[in-house]
């Protein structure tokens, strides 16, 4: 199978939230592809088996630790020169017993709300600083890093969940952001904020009572749309938000 890249090199890729959910979908699908040269992994825990592949390294890393990103680039610079592509996975919108999104502002808590800020908007902007090594230069190479609709602040319509939609349009901005930077360092990167649609994850789990019907994505669906939408971007699309179906998404 290919994915359709026609970068004329073979794919060193790395997966950041690789353990569970839609990282882990990526993974599998990429390692479907003869494309694929080597899928790093990342995770903290592995609580499901990852399939044998000599393509394949698991790294361990707690992401929103600057030094331990440090060191997983480190690390990956020490056994490829370059990536192809960097996806990020990473993301939080609630812990069991826990944290829940926020129905008011009467809910906010500060400790809630950096929370979601070091995970949804730090992960990603880490990771790009880190790896930028191994990003830079003249290959076509693709950073995306999923974001949600409710992120977008032209489309909040509902209001509520202010941490996680705060976090995500942060994101946003520190990607755009990077965009713009990374250009003037690699003419053929392409970064991209990828809207995934409501999957069934642990993260959605507790709010997939109202998704309409054939609206609830596997997460084998989503990361074969994910990758043929990154396939079918360009530099040109550097810096824009799209969405499963390859439609953009308003800021
Ligand atoms: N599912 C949806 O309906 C939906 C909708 C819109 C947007 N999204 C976005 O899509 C992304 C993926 O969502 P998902 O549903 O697949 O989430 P998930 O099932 O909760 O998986 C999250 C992944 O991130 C890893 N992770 C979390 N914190 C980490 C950390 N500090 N360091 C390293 N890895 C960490 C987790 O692994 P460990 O916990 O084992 O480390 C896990 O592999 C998220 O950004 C989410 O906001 C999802």
């Amino acid at each position: 199978m290919h994915l359709g890249f026609n970068t004329g090199q073979p794919l060193r890729v790395l997966v950041a939230g690789a353990s569970r959910g839609i990282g882990r979908a990526l993974v599998l699908r990429l390692l479907q592809s003869s494309d694929v040269v080597q899928v790093f992994a990342v995770a903290r825990n592995w609580s499901q088996d990852m399939p044998d592949d000599a393509r394949l390294i698991c790294l361990n890393a707690d992401l929103t630790d600057e030094l331990a990103v440090q060191s997983l680039a480190d690390r990956v610079a020490g056994q490829c020169g370059q990536l192809d592509m960097l996806i990020n996975t990473v993301g939080f919108l609630h812990e069991p017993g826990g944290q829940q999104p926020e129905k008011s502002i009467r809910q906010l808590s500060l400790t809630a709300l950096l929370q979601s800020m070091t995970i949804n908007a730090a992960v990603p902007a880490l990771l790009a600083k880190a790896f930028l090594p191994l990003l830079r230069g003249k290959h076509r190479c693709i950073f995306a890093s999923l974001s949600a609709r409710v992120g977008s602040i032209g489309d909040n319509r509902l209001g509520g969940w202010y941490a996680y939609r705060a976090s995500k349009a942060a994101q946003n901005m520190l990607m755009r952001s990077f965009a713009v930077e990374w250009q003037r360092l690699n003419a053929n990167s392409i970064c991209l904020l990828l809207h995934p649609g409501t999957t069934n994850t642990e993260l959605s789990a507790p709010f997939q009572a109202n998704v309409p019907e054939g609206k609830l994505f596997t997460t084998d669906f989503v990361a074969e749309r994910l990758l043929a939408v990154m396939a079918q971007r360009s530099p040109a699309d550097s810096g824009q938000f799209f969405a499963w179906d390859g439609q953009p998404i308003p800021w």
